[in-house]
């Protein structure tokens, strides 16, 4: 267990997770926040998940022990829908993801019980909101989709352009002719541009953005367990691990962190952490 001092753990493997700084920047301004990014196995929607998992471990390893974390948040629908539970048994930093807070909040505001969810292959595959969802509210409808080429557009930031806006404003049409009213922004990716999708709507959906249900947990959390930072204003740290160049023109872009300075993964130090993770679990070429 940390102590109040120590740093959150943010982890994504692109820009989704500044939805998740952006929140906690707002909600919890005290805390220092050290948000790891991992272009570098960019898309995590399309591994297998002993892949997910081997390659994650090495991250919340190296957060949890050589920056001791107090809580790690996984700030990704991916792995949040896949790895929690294995990373959870693994680690004994507490881990918080995004399904449980996201699935609170749309089940809280839909009105017509139809909800559907954005997301990559492997969180659809999983089913992991739909259960969620439902364990909460059985006779809610959960419609999950995967976009994973819309991912890697928002990735690269193309994702802009008409093409896009007719494409999203076709699939959202649909989404409004079949009653559904709230929409679970499932991936961070989409969740950092959620105005995005509420411009191109004619109608009003309520948009769920994980990150700002989650951000409310941890505060919870932390207060519970009489962990809130008393510092006045703490700082943010962003490290990326591959090409930050995504990174940078995002955060230009969509945020007001442009003063921090991007950081390079110390990929010397996480040697140590990658054979440790290799111990805990090795990849596997099977698809989930
Ligand atoms: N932002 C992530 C998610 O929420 C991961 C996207 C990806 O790497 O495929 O699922």
């Amino acid at each position: 267990m940390g102590s109040n001092s120590n740093p959150i753990g943010v982890i994504d493997s692109g820009v989704g997770g500044l939805s998740m700084v952006i929140a906690l920047d707002q909600l919890l301004s005290s805390e220092e926040i050290v948000y790891v990014a991992d272009p570098l196995h960019f898309p995590y929607g399309e591994k297998a998940k002993n892949e997910l998992i081997h390659i994650v471990s090495s991250l919340v390893s190296y957060l949890n022990e050589n920056l001791k974390a107090k809580l790690i948040i996984t700030a990704c629908g991916t792995i949040s829908s896949n790895c929690l539970e294995e990373l959870s048994a693994l680690f004994q930093v507490p881990i918080i993801g995004i399904i449980d807070p996201a699935s609170r909040e749309a089940v809280r505001k839909t009105k017509t019980g139809k909800v559907v969810v954005l997301a990559t292959s492997a969180t659809v595959k999983s089913s992991t909101f739909q259960k969620h969802i439902q364990r909460i509210h059985s006779s809610i409808t959960v419609k999950e989709e995967a976009w994973p080429e819309f991912v890697e557009a928002v990735e690269k930031g193309l994702h802009q352009t008409d093409d896009w806006r007719k494409w999203i404003h076709t699939q959202l049409i649909g989404f409004q002719q079949e009653n559904f009213d709230t929409i679970i922004m499932g991936c961070t990716h989409f969740a950092l541009i959620s105005s995005f999708f509420q411009d191109i709507a004619e109608t009003t959906f309520e948009i769920i953005n994980p990150a700002i249900a989650t951000a409310q947990e941890v505060k919870e959390y932390l207060a519970k367990s009489n962990l809130l930072n008393p510092s006045e204003l703490s700082k943010k740290r962003i490290i990326v691990r591959g090409n930050s160049t995504n990174m940078k023109k995002t955060i230009q872009k969509y945020t007001d962190l442009q003063k921090i300075n991007i950081e390079a993964f110390p990929e010397k130090i996480i040697e140590n952490f990658i054979n440790k993770a290799q111990r805990y679990c090795t990849p596997a070429s099977t698809p989930m």
